[in-house]
């Protein structure tokens, strides 16, 4: 196979060296972008007058003949033509001449691979935005369906305060929403046209860059044709992003496995989310929320190499530049994976609330509400917190609970207590008293809910303006 650049060579490629440099395994993937940038680039060509309007044409016709073949399944690729840009240019001139080999004119694989690897992005950005803001839309039903149910709130994994379980939900669809805006910062970076960079240092033809980021639906263009070609950062921080997401992810996970166990049986997972073991009948394995778990470690991983790729690169294009998609590749499909099983984990999850609240009851995580009340009878904290933690030691050695002791039992350790602190130390009191903004309150989950609401439908019209510029 004669190589689109083998003017200079007396030799042929090795075998093996072109198997390892050839990327076209995996950036095939790109032919849509690729196609609909050259299309972009053909136009520009002919409007500022490099090429005749004609032979554009010509371009333009042969570039849509080659994506139906690729989509009908009957083009093949070549790994001896290295990627999906000499792949389709190699055609290109094999199918309508000569004309063919104009389309590369005043524009180098280098800017080209950034072209295609920002469109291709800002699609994947849309669609991973839609299925974010869903998962959010399932995490907010969950939390109003269950919106009385009680629960311990742990820190350290010990009981701490209950709380309601909407609330902890809400806490989990929060970090979801600033996961949301941080895709949308990775959007506003990707959204710019890096053609017309040249190798390096733009071109000495009279193109036009404006042009081509119009008729490709980006906001901006690069300002310097070298950082254009050299950076990666933008994928780099969709890495970023990806990774925090399977962070909160794979913590949710991980509670939703614990709950799930004997131990806690907080939950009950869908029979369709779950899978056996083949030697134990009894098992049901929470696989979904342990797989998000583990995919976790692949996106950190691909975060790390590409890092590392960039962190020793001279400006301005490196070929090992061309590690960055296959790490870009399989964080989108893992996140997409990811995103679409969650929604239904989710909803298909049942609550045992009564085991839930069962757990409050069993515990001393009413002791905060008990030196709460001290407090408010006039005691100082720090002295409240002493006479509490007495009553609660006194409880461990006679196997009681806080609401199990007798009036004259609490006011033998402070005189303070009276009829009224049973109540005050009931679960649904406790939650009730939270009342401060952000706290577990009913009042404040149902605000908290209607806050979620709001920002989630301005999510929805920032994912409908971004997907207008889908090409
Ligand atoms: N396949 C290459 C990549 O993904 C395209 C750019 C090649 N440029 C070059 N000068 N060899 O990075």
């Amino acid at each position: 196979m004669s190589k689109l650049w083998g003017g200079r060579f007396a030799k042929n490629t090795d075998l093996a060296v072109e198997e390892f440099t050839s990327s076209i395994s995996f950036d095939n993937r790109l032919y849509k972008q690729d196609i609909a940038g050259s299309i972009a680039h053909a136009k520009m060509l002919a409007k500022c007058k490099v090429i005749a309007d004609e032979e554009a044409q010509q371009i333009i016709a042969g570039l849509l003949s080659i994506q139906a073949d690729i989509e009908a399944g009957t083009f093949s690729f070549d790994i001896a033509l290295e990627d999906i840009h000499m792949n389709i240019e190699k055609r290109l001139t094999e199918r309508i001449g000569p004309v063919g080999g104009k389309l590369h004119t005043a524009r180098s694989r280098n800017d080209q691979v950034a072209l295609d690897t920002h469109l291709y992005l800002k699609q994947e950005i849309v669609t991973i935005g839609q299925m974010l803001h869903d998962l959010e839309e399932a995490m907010l039903a969950k939390a109003e369906k269950h919106s009385d149910v009680i629960m311990p709130g742990y820190t350290h994994l010990q009981r701490a305060q209950p709380i309601l379980f909407a609330h902890h939900m809400l806490a989990y669809l929060f970090m979801l929403v600033r996961d949301f805006g941080r895709l949308q910062g990775v959007w506003e970076r990707t959204d710019m046209m890096p053609l017309g960079a040249g190798a390096l240092a733009g071109t000495t033809f009279p193109i036009d860059r404006q042009f081509v980021a119009q008729e490709l639906k980006f906001g901006a263009v690069y300002d310097n044709s070298i950082d254009a070609v050299s950076d990666r950062d933008y994928i780099l921080e969709f890495l970023s992003f990806a990774s925090i997401l399977m962070m909160h992810l794979s913590r949710l996970s991980e509670e939703i496995i614990l709950w799930s166990s004997a131990e806690f049986s907080f939950v009950e997972l869908d029979d369709a989310h779950c899978t056996g073991s083949s030697i134990m009948p009894q098992k049901k394995n929470p696989d979904v929320a342990e797989l998000v778990r583990g995919k976790t470690g692949r996106i950190y991983g691909h975060l790390m190499a590409l890092l590392t790729v960039a962190k020793g690169l001279p400006l301005a294009y490196n070929k090992d530049l061309q590690e960055d998609k296959e790490g870009l590749f399989d964080t989108i499909d893992t996140v997409k994976f990811s995103l679409s099983v969650y929604a239904s984990l989710l909803e298909g999850m049942k609550l045992n609330a009564p085991r839930m609240l069962d757990a409050v009851r069993q515990d001393f995580s009413n002791a905060t509400d008990m030196a709460d009340y001290l407090v408010k009878k006039g005691l100082p904290f720090r002295q409240a917190h002493e006479v509490v933690g007495k009553s609660v030691l006194y409880c461990l050695e006679q196997s009681k609970k806080l609401t199990e002791l007798s009036l004259a039992e609490f006011q033998s350790f402070s005189a303070l207590f009276d009829t009224d602190i049973l109540e005050a130390i009931k679960p649904e009191v406790c939650v009730n008293a939270r009342n401060s903004y952000g706290g577990t309150s009913p009042q404040q989950v149902r605000q908290a809910i209607e806050r979620g609401r709001g920002i989630l439908a301005a999510q929805q019209s920032t994912i409908d303006t971004c997907r207008q510029t889908k090409i």
